[in-house]
């Protein structure tokens, strides 16, 4: 008598896998679940690694490209004598979670909608929102205390004795909670905006 046909390996794999047995049909439940889980958290990562990058921030809208990026070029935050280098999202987005995720999901709506629309597609319509947007960074760094400032310079770390008189002066209104750092320094990563003049001045300026 022949012996029976054994099935092969593929169809055995799947008769365990789908199997009722409850012990095993648990835990392939649960291999399933983690390895789902974890290819979610590792593409989120890898989506926010390469959409905050320089490159990407600097260079995916062709208005960061021709106007922000070369302006943020010519500051210390992105070439000075350490070679220690701020990044985009070091000082624009927030560093915890989930605040990262709705800030990134809610610019890069902003964002596409505005290169979309060409609100600063000229040399002329940037130097007019740039006061305008530059406010938009100022309000948040106020709100929070300049928290994205303080991931890299922390105060506790601020050895005094070694600035000069008018930064100590400076950074003990900071301790007392009298200034935050932006309210002291502006236009350290791009070229300083200028406060427009109200057109009624404008229009009565001899
Ligand atoms: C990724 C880290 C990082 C972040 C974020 C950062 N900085 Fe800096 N900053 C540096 C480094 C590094 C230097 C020193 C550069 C050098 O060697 O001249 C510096 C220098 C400075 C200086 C001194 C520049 C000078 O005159 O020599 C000021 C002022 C300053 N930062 C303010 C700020 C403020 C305000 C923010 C937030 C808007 C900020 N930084 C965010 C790393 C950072
Ligand atoms: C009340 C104003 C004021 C506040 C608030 C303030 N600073 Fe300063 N800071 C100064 C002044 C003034 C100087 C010296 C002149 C300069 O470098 O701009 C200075 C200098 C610095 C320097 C250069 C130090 C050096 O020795 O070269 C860094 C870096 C700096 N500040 C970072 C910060 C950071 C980060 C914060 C917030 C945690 C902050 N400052 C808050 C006024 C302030
Ligand atoms: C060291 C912190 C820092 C870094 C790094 C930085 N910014 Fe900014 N950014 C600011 C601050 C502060 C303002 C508010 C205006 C000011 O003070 O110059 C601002 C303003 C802006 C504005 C409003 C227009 C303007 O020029 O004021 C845009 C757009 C912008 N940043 C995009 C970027 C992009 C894109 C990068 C990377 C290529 C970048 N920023 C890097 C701190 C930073």
């Amino acid at each position: 008598m022949a012996a029976p046909h054994e099935p092969g390996i593929v169809r055995r794999f799947f008769h365990w896998l789908f199997s009722p047995s409850v012990g095993l049909s648990v835990f392939v439940l649960l291999l399933v679940g983690v390895v789902v889980g974890a290819t979610g958290v590792i593409g989120t990562q890898v989506a926010l690694h390469l959409s905050g990058t320089d490159e990407f921030c600097g260079t995916a809208c062709h208005s960061h490209e021709k106007f922000v990026y070369p302006d943020h070029k010519l500051s210390f935050h992105y070439t000075n004598r350490t070679g220690v280098r701020a990044g985009c999202t070091d000082c624009h987005v927030p560093h915890n979670y989930p605040a990262k995720i709705f800030y990134k999901a809610k610019a890069g709506i902003t964002d596409a909608f505005a290169e979309l629309n060409g609100t600063i597609s000229t040399q002329e319509k940037f130097d007019k929102e740039k006061w305008r947007l530059a406010n938009i960074v100022w309000d948040e760094m106020r709100e929070n205390n300049s928290a994205n400032c303080r991931t890299c310079h922390d105060p506790a770390a601020w050895d005094k004795t070694k600035q000069s008189e008018d930064a100590a002066k400076g950074h003990r209104k900071f301790l007392a909670g009298k200034a935050t750092c932006i309210d002291c320094h502006t236009g350290v990563a791009h070229k300083e905006p200028e406060e427009p003049k109200s057109a009624d001045k404008a229009a009565s300026a001899p």
